[in-house]
C-alpha cells in the first residue's frame, strides 16, 4: 500500500472513529464500512482502527475473524455465498456447488483472477422452504439448480462485465 493510500485510509478511519465518538461499539460499523469500500480489511486498517478506538489490535483481529463477511484478503466484486445447511443439502446443494466451481474455475474460498467473483459457503439464509439458496452480495436466489447457476453467473458477467468491475461501478 502506497504512503498516500495509507494516509487517506488513516483519515477515513479517523473520521469514522469520530462519528462513533471513538467508542468500542463503533468497531463493527467502522470495519463494515472499510470492508464495503475496499472489499477487505488490511493489517494497517485493523491497527489503525485499534489505535483510534484505544483497544488492543488483537481485539480488532478477533472481530474480523469472527464475522465471515469481514475479510483480511481482497474479495471479488460479487461474493457468492451458498447455504451449506441441512435443507439445502437435501435439496441438491452439492450439484449447485460443483456447477459454481466449474463455471467460475475456482473452489470455495477462492476468488476469480479478474476479482469479479468470490465463492463461499454460508449458514442458513432462512429460505429453507425454497432450498437450495444462495446470495450474490445482497441478492437472494432460491430453488437454485445447476442450470440456474449458469444463468446467474452469466447475468453478472453480462451486466457488470470486467470493464464495469474495474471502474468500480457497483457498490464501489
Ligand atoms: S438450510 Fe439453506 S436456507 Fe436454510
Amino acid at each position: 500500500m502506497l504512503a498516500t493510500e495509507r494516509e487517506s485510509l488513516r483519515r477515513e478511519i479517523a473520521e469514522l472513529a469520530e462519528k462513533y465518538e471513538h467508542k468500542r461499539d463503533g468497531m463493527l460499523p467502522i470495519l463494515e464500512a472499510i470492508q464495503e469500500k475496499y472489499r477487505y480489511i488490511s493489517d494497517f486498517a485493523m491497527q489503525e482502527v485499534a489505535r483510534q478506538l484505544g483497544v488492543f489490535p488483537a481485539e480488532v483481529y478477533g472481530v474480523v475473524s469472527f464475522y465471515s463477511y469481514l475479510s483480511t484478503e481482497p474479495k471479488g466484486r460479487f461474493v457468492i455465498r451458498l447455504c451449506r445447511n441441512l435443507s439445502c443439502d437435501f435439496a441438491g446443494k452439492q450439484a449447485v456447488a460443483r456447477q459454481l466451481e466449474n463455471e467460475l474455475g475456482i473452489g470455495f474460498g477462492g476468488t476469480t483472477r479478474d476479482r469479479m467473483f468470490t465463492l463461499e459457503y454460508c449458514n442458513c439464509l432462512g429460505m429453507c422452504d425454497h432450498a437450495p439458496a444462495l446470495l450474490v452480495n445482497d441478492d437472494v436466489y432460491t430453488e437454485v439448480s445447476p442450470e440456474l447457476v449458469s444463468d446467474i453467473i452469466e447475468h453478472y458477467r453480462r451486466t457488470f462485465g470486467p470493464t464495469y468491475a474495474q471502474k468500480g461501478g457497483l457498490h464501489g
